[in-house]
Formats: C-alpha cells, structure tokens, sequence
C-alpha cells in the first residue's frame, strides 16, 4: 500500500499554528504515517528537531521510512503520549517549543482489513492500535457483559437503541467465536435505516476507542499540560470525535485559569493562576477544497493553546 494514501490533515493549518522555527524542537505525538511531521521537519530547517511518537508498530516502521531523508533531526519511539514524559525523558529533553495530537485513527489503519477497523472488508474483530499490548476487541467482548457494552456504546458512540445491538453482539460472538467485521457491522446495523452514514459506524468508532483506551490516553495527556511545553510553547490537537474535542476545549480553558473570584473583591484570593493562552476561540474546521480532497477531514477540529511566560 503506497504511504501517499494517507493524507494529513489541515496541513497548512497544523504549520501555521504550530509555526515551527529554525532551531526548534517539536513533539509529534501521533507520528502515523508522518505526513505532519515531514511538514513540521521542512519548516524547522536546517536545524529544527523532531520526537515522533506513535503506538502502532506498523506506522513507525512506515514513519521512519517515509522520513529517511530527516533521520538527522528525528528520533522516533514507539509508545503511548500518555507517557510523554517518560518519552521526552529517555532523549534528554526536558521541554518543547511545540507539539501536535492529531488523535484518532489513520488511513493505514482503517485500510488494513487484517487490523479490524474496518467494516468494508472481513477481518478480525481486533481493532488494536498496538497488537503487542493491548486486548483485542474479540477478547474484550469476550469478557463484557450486556450493561457494560451498552454503556459504551452509548457513551463513546452516542449510540441509539444500545442495549439492544449489545446483546445481539454478544449472543452473535458466543454463537460464532471467529465472527468478521462484516458480520459485526451486519449485526450492528440491523433493522437501522441507511443514511449518509453507515448505521455502523458509531458502533465500530465507540468499540475502537474501548479498545484503545483512547479518552484515558487523552485525559493523561491533557492533564501533563502545561509542563513539557517551553514557556512560549504551543500545542495543537486535531479532534474527530466530539467527546474528544469537548474534554480538549475543556481543559485547555481551565489552564487559561480565569480567576473565579466573586466581582467586586479587592484581590484575588481564589488562586487560579493562567497557564495558558487559548489561540483558537471556535475549533478550526478544514475547507471545503480540503474535504472535497479528503472527506476523511469532515469531522476534523482543531484548536491550539500556547505556554504563558513564567
Ligand atoms: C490520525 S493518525 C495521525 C496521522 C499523522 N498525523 C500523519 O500525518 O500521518 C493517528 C495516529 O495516532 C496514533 N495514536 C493514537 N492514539 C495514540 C496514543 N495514545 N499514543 C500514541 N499514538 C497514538 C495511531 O496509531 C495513529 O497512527
């Protein structure tokens, strides 16, 4: 599969935003298939410096191809962001100038029948982004129970009539243990009216980020802010998901730390102190010349926040 396939998104807008600088150094935290960081790498020339971070095995060994020409100013680890710490920690670096979530799956991913994202083509109900670690979604079903599945249908994939398709998933695995995604988002969609979008797709998206742990892999990140930031720092998060860009807006406005004081007090005694300056007032939403290119952009939000001084 040729690496072009997958396209970043909102490139320009990632580079205007992130404004890499000669000299700098950069966190990519979801590397994919590189196509931000090779962006970030040119404009940071000659001597910018970039961290690509991403869990997926398959797309580090991808990233450090497609990028070859950069290995100078790269180091790549394969991990999770929510240790970025630990990660900045083991290449001496203690702070950044800028760094980039852009969070969800990749198109690799999704094409890749055999990893189990998708419900175009058969695969295996797995769904991990790093198959060395986590637990597949067979084994997970496995062990969930009709409330539970339920809870996170409705929770990551607003879901409607959630018990019902999570009892019809789990009485349909112990039927046949070496069910497809075809047949899951067969399951799925039953008795639901097709509209522009498959009537699976909430069910597979809230499934993957079950798997993934991925509100628990952005909360951690969020809550590190602001410290692997240099003051000046900025950080922008591309979210598709509305959950994901709410607790994004959330928290980067409790860092802006408004003083909660009730009006008319002669000094401020609530102690909130500002972290950070929020650049983007609305999320930034990609052109339409860009989703009539890449409709995988439609739910695309970004938003940035920048390091105050000290
Ligand atoms: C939308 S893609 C990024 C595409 C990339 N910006 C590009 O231009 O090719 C998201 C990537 O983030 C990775 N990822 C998702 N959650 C992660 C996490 N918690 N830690 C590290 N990588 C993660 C996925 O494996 C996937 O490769």
């Amino acid at each position: 599969m040729p690496d072009q396939l997958h396209q970043p998104v909102m490139p320009e807008q990632v580079i205007k935003f992130l404004n890499p600088q000669t000299g700098g150094k950069y966190v990519d935290l979801t590397l994919g298939l590189g196509g931000h960081a090779r962006r970030i790498l040119e404009c940071s020339a000659p001597d910018g410096v970039l961290l690509g971070v991403d869990r997926d095995p398959e797309a580090i060994r991808r990233a450090k191809k497609t990028l070859e020409p950069f290995r100078k100013r790269l180091k790549i680890i394969h991990g999770r962001f929510s240790e970025l710490d630990v990660h900045l920690n083991n290449i001496g670096w203690s702070q950044v100038d800028g760094m980039l979530a852009d969070l969800g799956v990749s198109s690799l991913q999704l094409q890749d029948a055999q990893r189990g994202f998708s419900f175009q083509n058969a695969g295996p109900l797995d769904m991990r982004m790093d198959p060395g670690l986590d637990e597949s979604l067979m084994t997970r079903l496995a062990r969930m129970d009709e409330v539970a599945l339920a809870d996170v249908l409705k929770r990551f994939g607003e879901v409607r009539r959630a018990r019902v398709i999570a009892r019809r998933i789990l009485r349909s695995i112990k039927e046949d243990p070496l069910m497809d995604t075809v047949e899951l988002a067969r399951i799925a969609s039953e008795g639901r009216r097709k509209g522009r979008i498959h009537p699976a797709t909430r069910v597979f998206m809230a499934l993957r980020m079950m798997v993934n742990r991925e509100q628990e892999e952005l909360r951690a990140l969020l809550d590190s802010l602001p410290d692997p930031l240099k003051p000046g720092g900025r950080v922008v998060f591309i979210s598709f998901h509305s959950l994901e860009d709410r607790l994004v807006k959330q928290r980067l406005r409790d860092l802006e730390g408004i003083c909660t004081c009730p009006p008319g007090l002669p000094k401020c005694c609530c102690g909130v102190r500002p972290l950070m300056r929020v650049i983007t007032r609305r999320p930034v939403i990609p052109e339409q010349a860009e989703l009539d290119r890449n409709p995988r952009a439609r739910s695309a939000r970004l938003r940035m926040a920048e390091r105050l001084a000290a």
